[in-house]
């Protein structure tokens, strides 16, 4: 089966014109989930790592075992309100909606080579949000990998500056 079968698209979720990839149905798969996994390791490779930063939620599910996998630690950037400890936020849009999203200021040591993982790459203001995260501790983003990329949302754009790689691509 194609990795991309394995990914549920739902129209007009959570609202009209949005074409929802449900990547549940990858994930419930384990040959799916792993294929998926170690191929985004295979495109982040070249890439000098020490640390992998997912945002909430799905880019948990995707950067933890990432980070997993090339043995290196996984910071979580969380949704405002999550973390107990000391935090910085910023505010960001989504395709829909608005939100904020935080980390706490010891994750990420001056000088660390960080990628960046989530699950997708839409408009890009995700991406962008935790790239400036993380550029405000100190670390530097050496990549984001993804595993679906939204073409025509060319979030891309927002940072010709850093290395975006996905695994699948949707028009
Ligand atoms: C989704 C997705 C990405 C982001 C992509 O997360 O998981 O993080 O939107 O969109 P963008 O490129 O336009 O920013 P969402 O905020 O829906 O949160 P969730 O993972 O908690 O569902």
């Amino acid at each position: 089966m194609d990795l991309k079968d394995s990914i549920r698209v739902i129209p007009d979720f959570p609202q009209p014109g949005i074409s929802f990839k449900d990547i549940t149905t990858l994930l419930k798969d384990g040959e799916m989930y792993r294929r998926a996994i170690n191929e985004l390791k295979d495109l982040v490779a070249h890439m000098k790592i020490d640390v992998i930063a997912g945002p909430e939620a799905r880019g948990f599910v995707i950067g933890a075992p990432l980070a997993y996998a090339l043995g290196v630690g996984f910071v979580p950037i969380r949704k405002s309100g999550k973390l107990p400890y000391e935090t910085i936020e910023v505010g960001y849009d989504l395709e829909y909606g608005n939100d904020r999203l935080a980390v706490h200021t010891d994750a990420i040591k001056p000088g660390q080579n960080v990628l960046i993982a989530d699950d997708l790459l839409a408009t890009g203001g995700t991406i962008s949000t935790s790239v400036s995260l993380v550029e405000q501790l100190g670390g530097k983003v050496v990549g984001a990998a993804f595993l679906i990329e939204l073409v025509q949302l060319a979030g891309r754009n927002k940072l010709p500056e850093v290395e975006i790689v996905s695994l699948l691509t949707y028009e």
